[in-house]
């Protein structure tokens, strides 16, 4: 969503990782980017330009003195139309180059010129990474405001471990969404921290077992996303750790509504916006087995758990609320406006983002959701079925009263 329209330049240098390049075209095409490539020679080596050619939808830059356009001179229009570059792998050599201003060949000439955001992924053998020189070169590149990725350490070409391999894809892609969304979105709230809390709790019946609900944490990580592209510092608290953290996104990983209620009161009075987007859970276990619980071989046997209520951590906060801003959501079968007006009131909070979780293609687990927002003035806004990310745009714009991006 943030690379949608986006002019990436791709600049691939010659590591084994070079192949690794057609798959980021891939994702940043799919992503709706526009896509230019550059390569060095020694990355024509690893891979044909034809690859990236048709992958891109563009001729690759290859040569520096092959000038078929008499009107531009080729690599400084590249570099003039890029929105955001990206350097992947970017070898101990480029490094090397560009820590120093060489521009010798097509990537480094082309680097030299570029005035916009660029990310540099290197990716070399573990050795050369931890070279002084390859250290000192990054540290310097990190200081003229270059974005870095770190390499990912596992198993290397050369049939040993160490860090140095090129992180996966979906990775580079994450960071180049947040370097676009700093750059081309405006940060509505940078300064501002905000809680986003996400996923069903689960309440322990004993060591091995747990009374939790469908929610799979996607829509309040999606909220958390949007928070963070917009300059927000982000509390996610959440049940689920398999979603990835941007850099100004905090993961803290909980289970119990209980847990769940300390880690929000211990930063609330700091806050400013509190997303409750979790599934919490209603009730929990009156006492927690300490060992598994054992069956009875009593077929039919009615077995008695006694459980009690969980303090409702949303109503809590709507009693202390002072500067914070409290958005909750009402996931329910049937009644749903009423009964979102009715948590509104009940739980004094400022909006609530109400969804029809009976609706297999939306909702709980789903990629995709439908929702209402009702706020205390009254203002009712329906907003149609789309995929969580842009729904969490939306949903933020409304909230904030302003339009993140005209697109
Ligand atoms: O009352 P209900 O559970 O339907 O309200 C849903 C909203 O309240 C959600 O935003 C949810 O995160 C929050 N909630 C809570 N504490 C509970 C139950 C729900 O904060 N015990």
């Amino acid at each position: 969503m943030v690379l949608l329209r986006k002019k990436i330049g791709v600049v691939v240098t010659g590591g084994i990782a070079a192949y690794k390049a057609t798959e980021l075209v891939r994702q940043l095409v799919k992503a709706g980017a526009i896509v230019r490539v550059i390569m060095t020679k020694s990355a024509s080596e690893f891979i044909t330009p034809l690859t990236l050619q048709v992958l891109s939808r563009h001729e690759v830059l290859i040569d520096t003195f092959s000038e078929n356009d008499t009107e531009h001179v080729q690599h400084i229009e590249f570099a003039d139309w890029c929105d955001l570059v990206v350097v992947a792998p970017a070898t101990a050599n480029i490094i090397g180059k560009l820590s120093n201003g060489i521009a010798d060949e097509i990537a480094s000439t082309t680097l030299l010129a570029v005035a916009c955001p660029c990310l540099l992924c290197p990716a070399m053998n573990t050795n050369m990474y931890q070279h002084p020189a390859t250290q000192r070169n990054l540290k310097r590149l990190k200081k003229d405001g270059y974005y870095l990725l770190e390499p990912d350490t596992g198993f290397l070409a050369e049939g040993y471990e160490g860090k140095g391999r090129l992180p996966v894809i979906t990775q580079i892609v994450e960071k180049l969404e947040s370097i676009a969304a700093k750059h081309f979105y405006p940060q509505l709230l940078e300064n501002k921290k905000v809680i986003v809390t996400a996923g069903g709790t689960r309440e322990r019946i004993d060591p091995v077992r747990y009374i939790s609900n469908d929610s799979s944490g996607k829509m309040g990580y999606a909220m958390a996303k949007i928070a963070s592209f917009l300059g927000a510092e982000v509390s996610f608290i959440s049940t689920k750790d398999h979603f990835p953290m941007m850099d100004n996104m905090d993961l803290i990983l909980v289970e119990s509504a209980l847990q769940m209620q300390k880690e929000i009161n211990e930063r609330y009075a700091q806050t400013d916006y509190v997303i409750m987007a979790a599934a919490v859970s209603d009730f929990r276990m009156m006492d927690q087995a300490e060992h598994k619980i054992k069956k009875k071989d009593q077929e039919n046997e009615k077995i008695l758990w006694e459980l009690i209520e969980n303090p409702d951590i949303l109503a809590e906060l709507g009693q202390n609320k002072k500067q914070q801003v409290l958005v909750g959501f009402a996931a329910e079968t049937q009644n749903l406006i009423e009964y979102a007006q009715r948590k509104l009131k009940s739980k004094r909070i400022d909006w609530i983002i109400a969804n029809d979780v009976s609706q297999k293609d939306i909702g709980f687990n789903s990629k995709n959701n439908q929702v209402t927002l009702l706020n205390e003035k009254g203002q009712v806004v329906n907003l149609p079925k789309m995929e969580k990310i842009d729904l969490a745009r939306k949903v933020w714009e409304i909230i904030l009263n302003d339009p993140i991006i005209k697109d």
